[in-house]
């Protein structure tokens, strides 16, 4: 846990240096401040009930997710725009707490359920904000037995743990291009994504559930670029090329460039 609590004071400092360096360009997506909340976990050791989820990012272990991820009620969930962000989570005021806080990407919903009351159970239920972390996240800051623990929280960068370009994974038919996309740093979020054919010009895509977005077009046989805004920060970022003309359904193509 120490290590963990380094590393991040070392990432603030450089994102303080950034600012106050006034580079006018751009400001790196600094911490919210911390906020009370609770948190429960879901599945189990093996994290083998913590693939797919909402945020449509399938495989989290061959994904580079790891098993550090949660379930977010939907107060904080925003629809999907919350899927990539980076949360710090450390318990408090419980005697099941351990020191230390681990850091968790949301990759998930965690649906409201008004069978139970609030405060009994339907933790999830708006407009309380609730973590429901995998179990292997929840064990490295309290004891599971506890169920479920108050927490603070805040939003960090998620530049320590996504580490090289943006990755754009496809699914879809001829007529239709579905990307989830992947490995976000910066804010971790995506609020616009835009898809450009070596023969079209720059096609504005939609959200379509979680971390994907599609275009309705014909692009086979083009080599593909892509442009995206932050949700949290607006910063705009483009990635030129990143699927080659003999691109394929089912492939992931990572980018050279990624947000800060
Ligand atoms: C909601 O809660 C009820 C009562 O505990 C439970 O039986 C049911 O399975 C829950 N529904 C979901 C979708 O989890």
């Amino acid at each position: 846990m120490a290590s963990i609590h380094h590393s991040w004071r070392f990432v603030c400092c450089i994102f303080s240096v950034v600012i106050h360096c006034g580079s006018a360009i751009y400001h790196g997506y600094v911490p919210s401040p911390w906020t009370l909340a609770h948190a429960t976990f879901y599945g189990d050791e093996f994290a083998s009930e913590t693939m797919g989820g909402a945020c449509g990012y399938g495989n989290l272990i061959s994904n580079g997710y790891g098993t550090d991820t949660a379930a977010l009620s939907s107060t904080i969930f925003n629809e999907g725009y919350a899927c990539g962000q980076c949360y710090q989570i450390r318990c408090v005021q419980s005697r099941w707490c351990y020191a230390g806080y681990t850091t968790v990407t949301a990759t998930n919903l965690c649906p409201p359920n008004w069978s139970q009351d609030s405060n009994n159970g339907g933790w999830c239920n708006p407009p309380r904000t609730h973590f429901d972390m995998a179990k292997l996240a929840f064990m490295k800051i309290a004891q599971w037995k506890a169920g479920i623990v108050p927490i603070i929280y805040r939003r960090v960068p998620c530049n320590a743990i996504r580490k090289g370009g943006v990755r754009f994974s496809f699914q879809g038919n001829g007529y239709w291009l579905l990307v989830f996309t992947m490995n976000v740093a910066g804010a971790g979020d995506i609020k616009q994504m835009w898809v450009k054919g070596t023969k079209t010009g720059w096609i504005r895509m939609s959200h379509n559930w979680g971390a994907s977005y599609q275009a309705f077009a014909t692009l086979q046989g083009q080599a593909l670029s892509f442009r995206l805004t932050s949700y949290t920060t607006k910063q705009t970022i483009t990635a030129y090329n990143v699927a080659p003309a003999n691109w394929k359904l089912g492939l992931t193509y990572q980018a050279k460039v990624n947000f800060h």
